[in-house]
C-alpha cells in the first residue's frame, strides 16, 4: 500500500480518490479550519494539519507526524492555489508571491517520494506564455522525476461534470514515467446533471435539514454508485432565495443564462455565467465555490450542497462540516473524487508495475 501527505488539502476531493483508489492518506495541510473538520470526518485516521505552509515551522511539523506514523511518504498530492503568481524576470520562480508552490517543491525534495501529483486550475498552463508551467516542469525534473503536465477532463472519468483541471505528474526516475488515465466515458455517453441527482427530494415546498431522509429509490446506475450503503441524506438544504430570485430564474429555459431573460429582467447580473441553469441533459458547467449564479436545472434555487456534491463526484457518505458558505467553498475548490481516483489508480499502476 502506497502511503501520502495532501498538502492544501481543503476538505479532501483530491485525498478522497486516493483513499477510494487504496491509497493510505497519512496527513493533510490546510490553513482553513472548517476544510480541515470536513477533511478528518472523511479520511479514516488520516491527520488534518492546520497549519500555515508557506512557513517553515510547517515542514519540522509535517516530519514530526510523518516520522511518528513509522509510514514512508511515497506520494505527495496537492493543489496549492496559484492567486497572484508571478514570474518578475527571467525563470524568478523564487519570487516570495509563489511560496505556496515552492511549498510543494521543498516536500518533493526533501522526501524523495515515488512519485508526486498537482492539480490546478488550467489557465496556469498558458500563464505568462507557458513559463510558469515550464519551469515547474524544469524544477522537478532537476529533482530527479519524469514528469508530465496534461489538461483533464472530470466529464471524461465519470464525473457529471466539464470541470477542466491541470495536472503535473512526476514518477521518480528509478521507477518509470508518468502517464495520464484513458478517459473512461466518451462525450456522448457523459454522465448528466439528471442522471447525478434527480433522485434527491425537490426542496420547493420545504428547506430541508442538514440530516434528513431519502424519498426514492436511486433511479441511475451513477446514483446507485453514490449512494452504496449510505440511508442517511446529508447537506441537502435548499437556499430561501428572495421571491425575485425565483421570480426571475423561473424565466430562464434549461440550459440558458441570462441573454434568455426579457429586457429589464435580471440586469443587475449580466456577466458570462450570471443566471445560468443547468441543463438535465448535460453536465453540469464547473460547480463553483458559492457566487450564485448556477441554478437547478428543473427548481427555481440554486443546488443544494449534496446537489453539488453528486456533481463534483462526492459520495453521498461524504459530510460537509461548517457553515454553508464554508461546505460551498470546500465542494467548489475540490478535485472530483472521481477524477482524482483515476489518476491515482494510474499513479499506483506506474509504481508497483
Ligand atoms: C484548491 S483548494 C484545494 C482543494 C483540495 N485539493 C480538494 O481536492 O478538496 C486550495 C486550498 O489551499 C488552502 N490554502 C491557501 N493558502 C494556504 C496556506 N498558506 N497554507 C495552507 N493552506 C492554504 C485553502 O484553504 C484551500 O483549502
Amino acid at each position: 500500500m502506497l502511503h501520502a501527505i495532501d498538502l492544501f488539502c481543503g476538505a479532501g476531493g483530491l485525498s478522497r480518490g486516493f483513499m477510494d483508489a487504496g491509497v493510505d492518506i497519512i496527513l493533510g495541510v490546510d490553513n482553513d479550519k472548517a476544510a480541515l473538520k470536513t477533511f478528518e470526518k472523511n479520511h479514516g485516521n488520516a491527520i488534518g494539519m492546520n497549519a500555515d505552509l508557506s512557513k517553515q515551522e510547517t515542514f519540522d511539523k509535517i516530519q514530526e507526524i510523518a516520522e511518528s506514523s513509522g509510514r514512508s511518504i511515497d506520494l505527495v498530492i496537492g493543489g496549492p492555489p496559484c492567486q497572484g503568481f508571478s514570474l518578475t524576470g527571467p525563470r524568478n520562480f523564487d519570487d516570495p508571491r509563489n511560496k505556496l508552490y515552492l511549498a510543494v517543491f521543498a516536500m518533493v525534495k526533501q522526501y524523495k517520494p515515488k512519485g508526486f501529483l498537482i492539480e490546478n486550475v488550467p489557465g496556469m498552463a498558458t500563464l505568462y506564455e507557458g513559463q510558469i508551467k515550464e519551469e515547474i516542469l524544469k524544477r522537478f525534473r532537476s529533482m530527479g522525476y519524469n514528469v508530465e503536465c496534461k489538461i483533464l477532463t472530470a466529464a471524461d472519468y465519470g464525473v457529471p461534470q466539464m470541470r477542466k483541471r491541470l495536472v503535473f505528474m512526476g514518477i521518480r526516475e528509478d521507477i518509470g514515467f508518468p502517464a495520464f488515465p484513458k478517459a473512461k466515458v466518451d462525450e456522448e455517453h457523459y454522465v448528466t446533471c439528471r442522471e447525478a441527482i434527480d433522485d434527491l427530494p425537490p426542496r420547493t415546498e420545504e428547506l430541508g435539514q442538514e440530516q434528513d431522509e431519502y424519498i426514492m429509490e436511486p433511479r441511475s446506475d451513477y446514483q446507485k454508485m453514490m449512494r452504496k450503503d449510505c440511508t442517511i441524506l446529508w447537506n441537502h438544504v435548499a437556499t430561501d432565495h428572495k421571491q425575485f430570485v425565483k421570480d426571475t430564474i423561473a424565466l430562464v429555459p434549461e440550459g440558458g443564462n441570462w441573454k434568455d431573460l426579457p429586457k429589464g429582467v435580471g440586469e443587475s447580473r449580466t456577466f458570462h455565467e450570471a443566471w445560468t441553469r443547468y441543463h438535465g441533459d448535460k453536465p453540469s458547467r464547473t460547480i463553483d465555490t458559492g457566487h450564485r449564479n448556477h441554478f437547478h436545472y428543473q427548481y427555481n434555487r440554486v443546488p443544494t450542497i449534496r446537489e453539488n456534491a453528486r456533481l463534483q463526484s462526492f459520495p453521498d457518505d461524504f459530510v460537509f462540516l461548517g457553515t454553508r458558505t464554508q461546505q460551498n467553498r470546500q465542494v467548489g475548490n475540490a478535485v472530483p473524487p472521481l477524477l482524482g481516483k483515476a489518476l491515482a489508480e494510474k499513479m499506483i499502476s506506474i509504481i508497483e508495475g
